[in-house]
């Protein structure tokens, strides 16, 4: 399973980085937008910084706008991965890219229906995202479970799912349970991973403890 993380923040990332966790990377126009930054400068820095693939979401909905604007992502670097919305204007340029040898991320994916299509249309990630469906009071998770037993009936659908607004650790576990191939997370997610207070509490008595022995493990 990989992980990506969902934030355009380069701080951010750079920290992450250094955990060793970070596979991908996922961008959309709000977290661009809340970057306060221009949005090639922000992707091509991400790009540096990550060797594994990042997602730039397209803002036109006409087929050509779509395919050029695409197509000028591409160019910035060699692991850009074009992001298109889930419509029919997105599907046929997630074909025709997909045919040119450019990976597709189909994104704003909310039923199985949708995910088939993305998978029909050549799509390298399908995004169905979770933490939304959970907001309008369906079962987020309930989704990626149908995408998976669906795809897992056709061995030649090569599209990853990938697991997308996601809101808490329980989710990550939840889609990993799952086998779903990535879990793109804010950098707070990734964090709270981490976390458990029996962890924080154990470390404290065991450092106590070893503390009362006047001893240390390194020869002096
Ligand atoms: O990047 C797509 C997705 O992860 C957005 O998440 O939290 O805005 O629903 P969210």
């Amino acid at each position: 399973m990989k992980f990506f993380v969902d934030t355009a923040d380069v701080t951010k990332i750079r920290a992450l980085v250094e955990t060793g966790f970070v596979d991908g990377v996922t961008t959309n126009p709000s977290l661009i937008a809340s970057s306060g930054r221009p949005i090639q400068e922000v992707l091509k820095e991400i790009c540096e910084l990550v060797t594994g693939p990042v997602s730039a979401e397209v803002t036109a909905t006409d087929l050509e706008g779509i395919l050029k604007e695409g197509r000028y992502f591409a160019k910035l670097a060699s692991n850009i991965v074009v992001k298109v919305p889930l419509t029919p204007n997105g599907l046929k340029a997630c074909r025709q890219f997909s045919d040119e040898g450019t990976p597709v991320n189909v994104t704003l994916c909310f039923s199985a229906g949708q995910a088939l299509l993305a998978a029909k249309a050549g799509a390298t990630y399908i995004s169905p995202f979770i933490g939304r469906l959970d907001d309008i009071g369906e079962t987020g998770s309930d989704l990626i479970h149908q995408i998976m037993e669906i795809y897992s009936q056709y061995p030649h659908f090569k599209t990853q799912v990938l697991a997308a607004s996601i809101r808490s650790a329980l989710h990550v576990v939840e889609v990993a349970r799952m086998g779903v191939h990535v879990a793109t997370m804010p950098p707070k997610i990734l964090h709270q991973l981490y976390q458990h207070p029996l962890t924080d509490k154990g470390l404290t008595d065991f450092l106590a403890d070893w503390e009362k022995t006047g001893q240390s493990i390194l020869p002096a």
